[in-house]
């Protein structure tokens, strides 16, 4: 009989033999991988749920010696599962969990040096566009903002041009920007692509796939998808770029607590169900909006009216859940923002709730009146982040609110 004592002074996973470890190949497709990806069952307790490892730090074996994990700026457990999760779900090399959005995108910035140069789309999210000219450009980085075509980013190219920095599709106006045709143009100078791809995920866009080498994703969105929580992942397409990023993510230390992540990780277990529901009541709520006379105009990539509804149909394999219309003036903006019940007045978007912004005023504030009237961004337009509620209600919902208009 083993001693009591022994048996106390054993880990769980010494009790008890470990659970064998499930397999899932590659050919495991994407709602699978997005549940079991990373996510086998604890071995040291059979737990069906990667377990939130709240630990600072890991007893380690011996001088020189420990057992996976040192301290958990440099990794931690639920952490890795979310990150294996997230590498399989964009076909990365590595994925990198970061504290927000905002810090994914300034660990790949982080990736360049004084002196470099980085081609951006001319509308990209405003809190990008912030870092990059408020923070970035005072260590010696230049950014310019160009149409995001290959002609358009051949004209404004440069010697010591390092990386494109692209958005697809665009806020608030749903612009899509064509990822394979801009890979290859950077391909062929050989400067790196990194891709915001919050809006669509993985699910509907898989931007390695068309040759872009960082995936950035703000998990605050769809990725959580319950808006309870603020977080960022970058994916990379390459094992060298991955070293980099690991020796960033540990020495910069913006990384994402074990709770968030574990929060992320449950929320992409529903990515793909939640995913089409979004979709579909975007589209239900774009096709309504389309044939009320009080709308002038309705931006949704899945519209056939949209100017570039072919090139969504061709890059995605689905339209999203964000859209946004123009209901011609402030005024009339405002009566439907103060009319809606259903929907919640509010930044963000991706959750399971429907929510309504006013660019205007709201995410597009920074900007001039002029900058935002040369965009198309006018003072009438609202967007939508549709949720998962049932989309009879939320058309009902804005009926109510637009009947204001009609008068
Ligand atoms: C497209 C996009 N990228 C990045 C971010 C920044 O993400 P976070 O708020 O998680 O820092 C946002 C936030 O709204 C966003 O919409």
């Amino acid at each position: 009989m083993i001693p009591l004592k022994t048996i106390l002074s054993q880990s769980a996973s010494q009790r008890d033999p470990p659970m064998k470890a499930r397999k899932h190949q590659p050919e495991h497709r994407f709602a699978t991988r997005a549940i079991h990806v990373g996510q086998a069952p604890d071995p040291a307790t059979g737990a069906v749920v990667p377990p939130i490892h709240q630990a600072s730090t890991f007893a380690q074996t011996t001088v020189g010696k420990y057992d996976g994990w040192l301290y958990s700026r440099v990794g931690n457990p639920t952490r890795a599962a979310l990150e294996t999760c997230l590498a399989s779900l964009e076909g990365g090399a590595a994925a990198f969990a970061f504290s927000s959005g905002m810090a994914a995108i300034n660990a790949v910035i982080t990736l360049l040096s004084a002196g470099d140069h980085v081609l951006c789309q001319d509308n990209l999210y405003g809190g990008t566009v912030r870092l990059f000219n408020q923070i970035v450009k005072r260590f010696g980085i230049e950014f310019s903002y160009v149409k995001p075509t290959p002609e358009s980013l051949q004209d404004a190219l440069r010697p010591n041009t390092r990386l494109v920095y692209l958005e697809t599709p665009t806020n608030p106006l749903l612009g899509i920007v064509d990822l394979q045709a801009c890979c290859a143009w950077a391909q062929s100078q050989q400067i790196p692509v990194a891709v915001d791809n919050t809006f669509l995920t993985p699910y509907f866009q898989r931007p390695i796939e068309s040759g872009v080498d960082f995936v950035i994703h703000s998990t605050t969105k769809y990725l959580n998808g319950h808006s309870d929580g603020i977080g960022g992942a970058v994916i990379c397409k390459n094992a060298a770029d991955a070293e980099r990023l690991k020796f960033i993510q540990k020495a910069a230390g913006a990384v994402l607590a074990p709770f968030e992540c574990w929060l992320v990780l449950r929320g992409i277990k529903s990515l793909a169900v939640r995913m089409r529901q979004h979709d579909a009541n975007a589209m239900a709520v774009a096709k309504w909006l389309a044939a009320q006379k009080s709308v002038r105009t309705v931006n949704y990539p899945g519209l056939p009216q949209h100017p570039q509804h072919a090139l969504a149909r061709r890059q995605q394999s689905g339209f999203g859940g964000m859209l946004s219309f123009d209901v011609g003036t402030r005024a009339r903006a405002q009566r439907v923002v103060d009319r809606v019940k259903l929907f919640a007045f509010a930044e963000s978007l991706g959750g399971v709730e429907s929510l309504l912004a006013h660019p205007a005023t709201m995410s597009h504030a920074g900007i001039t009146a002029e900058e935002r009237a040369a965009m198309g961004i006018g003072e009438g337009l609202l967007r939508v982040s549709a949720g998962i509620e049932d989309a009879d209600d939320l058309i009902a919902d804005l009926d109510n609110a637009l009947k204001s208009n009609r008068r």
